[in-house]
């Protein structure tokens, strides 16, 4: 049954109907009936139903989120859609009175509004997951205490760092994460109830009055923008876009760092898959995974970017396929933030230590205490750098006197300057790969998480 039959003479084509309909909106049920109770109770609020109607139509609503809960809500093939199959129902539960339900009401306000409640309980839980996410990176910062390792820079090692600092960088990363989906849900949370089908209503509706059943505190200003606009589905599909880009990233190093070549880090046997053709081998799957759905995460923000990129205004039903592709990003980050934080929480980390190029800074550095500028401390360390290379040795084989040869500003001590270890406990800038910094680090970031959880 259509909910739109009255002018037209024959029943829609099956062409029609396979094609326009697309039942991934049934995930909206829980979002449709609290809309539907929220636009209720103020058709009663406005006398625009009677208590007993508005009472009737609770009650029926009220049953049918039962079903659902329950898993007993019956679809049916002839349900256009979510919002039709809902008013059907209510139909069979209540009688006649179910034709009130839409009154003052369009499916264009009812979807972005079932779609922004969907996105705002679902945001919520992405938020906690990745606080949660980040926390994990946080524990496991500490468990790797002080162990030190190249920082890259064009993969090539650059200075030494804490591993702590390094993991958390990410911790940092996924932290703002969740504060970026925290924003875009205070943005989704604004009520499009009451917009009608474009222009509002000739009705004493008052979208105030939903706004406030829903629990939220604002609604739209314009109700062509409240029907038309999805920039809050770009937005939410966005932050889950970046935050799979970050996993991304984080799997791309865990790969990595998992080869014979790097021999960083090796996993629990339960997070990773053997070879069907070679017996020795472990592979981390679900880092590639996690790699690989990040193409389609992207698509999915380009799916929902691209579709409102030629629409006029206001509703069109091109709109109707924003849903498939923010549902499909929500699954996988959610899936995502799942098993790669299983595969890194079981990950134990014993990196060999950096080349003591990676202390190259630091011998420019001293130079410059001394007042050299540094293109000439940089100048005068390449130099050394480069007849070293050229006979097969690491900057820790300098000697004393090497280190003056190559510039008359050097003392004999400043070897000491080579040691990997010292460099990590010289560093004392602000925010630096420093012991202290992971300190100070891990302290602020579990303090604005356990804000996050508690939210
Ligand atoms: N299934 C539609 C969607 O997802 C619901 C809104 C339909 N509105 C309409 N006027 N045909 O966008």
């Amino acid at each position: 049954m259509t909910l739109w039959g009255g002018r037209f003479d024959s029943a829609p084509d099956e062409v029609l109907w396979a094609y326009t309909v697309d039942t991934s909106d049934r995930r909206l049920l829980p979002d449709d009936i609290r809309g539907s109770q929220a636009h209720v109770a103020m058709l009663v609020a406005r006398e625009l139903l009677s208590p007993d109607e508005g009472a009737a139509l609770q009650q029926g609503l009220t049953e049918i989120a039962r079903e659902a809960s329950d898993g007993r809500f019956g679809w049916l093939e002839s349900d256009e859609d979510v919002h039709s199959a809902v008013e059907r129902r209510l139909g069979e539960i209540v009688g006649p009175v179910a034709g009130k339900l839409h009154t003052g009401r369009s499916r264009n306000d009812q979807v972005c509004l079932d779609l922004r409640l969907y996105l705002s309980r679902s945001g919520r839980e992405q938020i906690k997951g990745l606080a949660r996410f980040a926390g994990m990176l946080v524990d496991k910062a500490e468990e790797v205490g002080d162990t030190i390792v190249p920082s890259y820079t064009h993969l090539q090692q650059a200075q030494a760092v804490p591993l702590a600092h390094h993991l958390l960088a990410y911790a940092e990363m996924l932290r703002r994460d969740a504060e970026r989906m925290s924003g875009a849900v205070g943005r989704i949370e604004v009520s499009p109830l009451g917009a009608g089908a474009s222009g509002g209503s000739s009705l004493p509706i008052d979208p105030l009055t939903s706004t406030q059943a829903l629990g939220w505190s604002w609604h739209f200003v314009n109700s062509m923008d409240a029907v038309g606009s999805r920039d809050f589905v770009s937005e939410y599909a966005f932050c889950a876009a970046q935050a799979m880009v970050h996993l991304s990233r984080l799997a791309e190093e865990l790969i990595l760092w998992a080869t014979t070549e790097f021999g960083w880090v090796t996993f629990e046997d339960a997070h990773t898959t053997g070879s069907s053709a070679l017996p020795h081998k472990k592979n981390p799957d679900i880092a590639e995974l996690v790699r690989g759905r990040t193409a389609a995460a992207i698509g999915d923000l380009t799916t929902v970017m691209v579709m409102q990129k030629g629409l006029p205004m206001t509703y069109n039903r091109d709109l109707q396929e924003d849903k498939r592709a923010v549902f499909h990003i929500d699954d996988t980050l959610a899936g995502s933030l799942g098993a790669l934080g299983a595969l890194m929480s079981g990950a134990r980390f014993s990196p060999p230590p950096p080349s003591s190029w990676v202390t190259a800074l630091d011998l420019a550095e001293a130079l410059v205490l001394r007042g050299v500028p540094f293109r000439e401390a940089h100048e005068a360390v390449g130099g050394l750098v480069s007849t070293l290379v050229a006979e097969g040795r690491d900057l820790a084989s300098a000697t004393e006197s090497e280190l003056v040869a190559a510039d008359g500003r050097f003392i004999p001590t400043d070897v000491a300057l080579l040691d990997v270890e010292a460099s990590v406990r010289r560093r004392m800038s602000p925010g630096g790969g420093s012991f202290e910094n992971v300190q100070r680090q891990i302290s602020w970031i579990r303090e604005a998480l356990a804000k996050t959880l508690s939210e």
